[in-house]
């Protein structure tokens, strides 16, 4: 009865006429004010994420991108969930070994630098897709903010003046001193970027071929020869993005849908929350030892499960729910004990019974005033991907295909290591961890959440929702509360600053976990320099469809709310 009550008042204000505040929480403002100005004028929250996603393309050209790709997952105000895969593919003549050299050693740079490193872009195709099946604005509409945006230029911020001065070399060894992006930009500087709005205006007008085919598909292909890529006008013309059955599960109650191969996002989430059910965490405490212990160890497990099971689901036949079942779960934290910590070099994947048929990204989370709620990550993988700039249609390419395993047991740019199932094949998709994630309470979308960060994008999200229906945070709070990663090797958990006192890290080092307290300069143990742990954008809608956001400080990050 005591659970009845706030969802029979909840569906009362509902049913009476009240409507959701519609609101955007991006990695830009730039982008959310376009989202809510596109609401504004009637369109729906699909119409918002495509006006958002190519503002951002404009805008955060670190990450926001129309020559990457990504996932979208959704609940509409009918109550249909769904999943979008718009991520990046294998060219067609990729293969296994092909950053390896002649004595099948990983050659530096090959899968993150240059033409090599791309995968052909989705992001187009999947802004079209939606557009077909949710879209209520005419396209044209969507797209003229962010040609407008392009064409005027936006204000270089402290945070983009540090990072273009951060892969400033690299823009010149790769695109030449004339590049757009190869100029020593300052905070406060107008950037504008001429050609990326003549090729918006051309895609909003002609539709994704303009994009897949013809000039656009040639200046792409043509920048990828040049820096030593593979891909060809075929792989372009043959992309298609792909509707996937999200991963659904519970959570004490609330509903959680999430991303399904071939992001590993929905399951490792769908793992975590199983592992740790069975324990009251929100009585251990934000942070606590045993919080932090009990995260730590459930993290272990499933990201050496990553490793081993998880790639393309189009290329392989994998598990998926039989990791997230109850039972495999609970035997695989039967080694856990609260006195020490379980070695990484103690554990390795799981026995799953039987296989069925079956700083470097950005999120953001919408909801319209009808309670449609979308979820997306979108990447270029790393900063600027693999900085080929594609001039002439004033954009930058992704360096996705380092998501791939190039050997296995080497890691990746995230530390992380895969196996034959993410091997480099023709035509695949690169497993990732993009974590796009909405939650349900009694049937409502309760929290709209996700963030960039490479392999910490999922323990990120984790933690977030912990924050909220654990913690009791705001959703404010819970996105500024310091967090904690692991995922299995390196054996280290990365804790930000802030996170714990010393008292708390002396027992956890007594209990043998090996702790690395963030900021870090350089790498004392396999891990590379950071400052911080993901960039979460997130949105909570409370019983009574109240709307609050939550926009990470860690960025420049936005929230827009149409009040
Ligand atoms: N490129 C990062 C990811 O997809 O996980």
């Amino acid at each position: 009865m005591k659970n009845f009550i706030p969802f029979i008042l909840s569906f009362l204000i509902l049913s009476c006429g009240k409507t959701y505040n519609p609101a955007v929480v991006s990695a830009r403002k730039e982008a959310s004010d376009i989202g809510v100005e596109i609401m504004k004028k009637g369109g729906n929250a699909f119409d918002a994420m495509i006006a958002v996603h190519l503002a951002l393309a404009v805008a955060y050209p670190i990450a926001g991108n129309i020559g990457g790709g990504g996932f979208v997952v959704y609940h509409t105000s009918e109550g249909e969930s769904g999943s979008l895969d718009f991520r990046e593919k294998a060219p067609g003549n990729a293969f296994k070994d092909m950053y390896l050299d002649e004595n099948g050693n990983v050659i530096e740079n090959m899968s993150t630098l240059g033409g090599a490193a791309v995968g052909v872009p989705g992001s187009i195709s999947g802004i079209f897709e939606i557009h077909s099946k949710f879209g209520s604005l005419p396209i044209e509409d969507l797209f003229q903010p962010s040609i407008e945006l392009a064409k005027n230029g936006f204000i270089v911020t402290k945070k983009q003046e540090e990072a273009l001065k951060d892969k400033l070399q690299d823009f010149i060894n790769v695109n030449g001193s004339e590049s757009l992006f190869s100029q020593n930009y300052k905070q406060g500087d107008t950037l504008k970027n001429i050609n990326l709005s003549i090729t918006l205006d051309k895609i909003s007008k002609n539709g994704p071929k303009a994009f897949y085919e013809g000039e656009i598909a040639e200046m792409i292909i043509e920048e990828i020869e040049e820096s030593g890529g593979i891909m060809t006008v075929e792989d372009l013309k043959n992309y298609n993005s792909v509707w996937r059955d999200p991963i659904k599960f519970k959570y004490k109650g609330l509903d959680i849908i999430s991303m399904p191969l071939p992001s590993s996002g929905g399951i490792l989430l769908g793992q975590l929350l199983k592992a740790i059910e069975g324990y009251d965490i929100g009585q251990f405490g934000h942070n606590s030892v045993e919080s932090i212990q009990l995260m730590v160890e459930a993290e272990r497990r499933a990201y050496a499960d990553r490793s081993f099971y998880m790639g393309d689901p189009d290329f392989n036949k994998l598990p998926v729910y039989e990791l997230m079942d109850d039972e495999y779960v609970n035997s695989r934290m039967a080694s856990f004990s609260w006195d020490k910590a379980t070695l990484s070099s103690e554990v390795s994947h799981g026995e799953v019974k039987t296989i069925e048929e079956s700083d470097q990204t950005t999120h953001y989370s919408i909801i319209d005033a009808d309670g449609n709620s979308v979820s997306v990550t979108t990447t270029l993988n790393t900063n600027y991907g693999s900085k080929v700039f594609v001039e002439e249609g004033g954009f930058f390419l992704n360096n996705e295909m380092d998501d791939f395993s190039s050997k296995p047991g080497y890691p990746n740019s995230f530390g992380l290591i895969g196996s034959k199932a993410n091997s480099i094949e023709a035509n695949k998709r690169m497993l990732s961890s993009m974590t796009p994630t909405i939650v349900l309470k009694n049937k409502k979308p309760s929290l709209i959440v996700g963030t960039p960060g490479g392999s910490t994008i999922i323990t990120s999200v984790f933690q977030t929702i912990l924050n909220v229906y654990e913690y009791g945070m705001s959703m404010q709070e819970a996105v500024n509360a310091p967090r904690v990663h692991h995922q299995w090797v390196p054996d280290v958990v990365i804790i930000e600053e802030g996170g714990i006192d010393s008292v708390k890290d002396s027992i956890l080092k007594s209990k043998n976990y090996f702790i690395v307290s963030l900021p870090i300069k350089s790498d004392s143990s396999g891990m590379s320099a950071r400052s911080s742990i993901g960039k979460v954008d997130a949105i909570f809608i409370d019983e009574n469809g109240e709307v609050s956001t939550g926009a990470d400080p860690r960025g420049d990050d936005h929230a827009s709310i149409l009040k």
